[in-house]
């Protein structure tokens, strides 16, 4: 048990609810501002318990709640998290259909308490081909938590990177001149205001990038966790976070 989970059990055996913000936790040294993760091996994850697909998913939203407490606490400005992919629809109807309920009936559910512990929502992806309710649903989320000054959360959602760089290209196309260069081009992807990630974690022992913020992570370093993501805790967030401190980057430098 690390310092930081003993000091939030501590505070919740004492019935002082959830803990303020706190120090990240010890050895922590550089803690990235900007994480995205690719959220794997819900199904997996069910398989090896003889329990439907759904079941995975539904296991794999209550971790990505204890992993955005843990990022907020270790002081990560924005975490980017990658829940459907545009790919992702050549799966089973049934299994899109509830991965879409789940998704609703999460911002339902969680939405209030994000937003009194200051995290701010922001949905990237083509989401002008979900269902209604689910917009409305996603327009409502992000208008609620808009001022908020804590942590802030990207959903990839119907997120597919090639398909954001041709989105992004048509626009720099029609909008600029030969003049503009990178950064005038970043301006035209899904969020703008998204910093790059600095690392990329993706869990289920996978090792490639699926379409994921190709590029947003042209200088990521990247860590890649064996374990299912409703397995994974903020223990695996704090070892990746560590991992992260121990990289040396250069960015094509010395
Ligand atoms: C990730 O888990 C969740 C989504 C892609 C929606 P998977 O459902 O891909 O889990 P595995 O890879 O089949 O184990
Ligand atoms: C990537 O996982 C998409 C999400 C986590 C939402 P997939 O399970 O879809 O990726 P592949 O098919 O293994 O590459
Ligand atoms: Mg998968």
């Amino acid at each position: 048990m690390t310092l930081l989970t003993r000091l939030r059990t501590a505070r919740s055996v004492l019935g002082l609810g959830r803990a303020p913000r706190l120090e990240p936790p010890s050895g922590l040294t550089e803690v990235p501002e900007s994480i995205a993760i690719i959220m794997d091996g819900n199904g997996r994850w069910a398989k090896e318990r003889h329990l439907p697909v759904g079941a995975g998913h539904r296991a794999g939203a209550r971790a990505l709640k204890r992993v955005v407490r843990a990022a907020s606490d270790a002081g990560v400005k924005d975490l980017t998290v990658f829940s459907f992919s545009t790919e992702n629809w050549t799966r089973p109807d049934g299994e899109v259909s509830e991965l879409m309920n789940l998704f609703g009936e999460l911002i339902d559910r969680e939405v209030p308490e994000l937003n009194e512990e200051r995290v701010q929502l922001r949905f990237v992806g083509r989401l002008d081909v979900l269902d209604e309710g689910l917009r409305r649903r996603i327009a409502s989320a992000e208008e609620t938590t808009a001022g908020n000054q804590g942590l802030r959360l990207f959903v990839a959602m119907n997120y597919g990177s090639r398909g954001e760089i041709v989105d992004a290209a048509r626009r720099f196309a029609a909008e600029c001149g030969p003049e503009a260069g990178e950064a005038e081009f970043a301006q035209f992807l899904y969020a703008p205001e998204m910093r790059d990630p600095e690392l990329v974690i993706r869990t289920s022992g996978e090792q490639r990038l699926s379409n994921f913020l190709l590029w947003q992570s042209a200088y990521a370093e990247l860590h890649f966790s064996p374990r299912m993501w409703p397995d994974f805790g903020p223990e695996d967030l704090e070892e990746a976070i560590a991992e992260y401190g121990r990289r040396h980057r250069r960015f094509g430098g010395r």
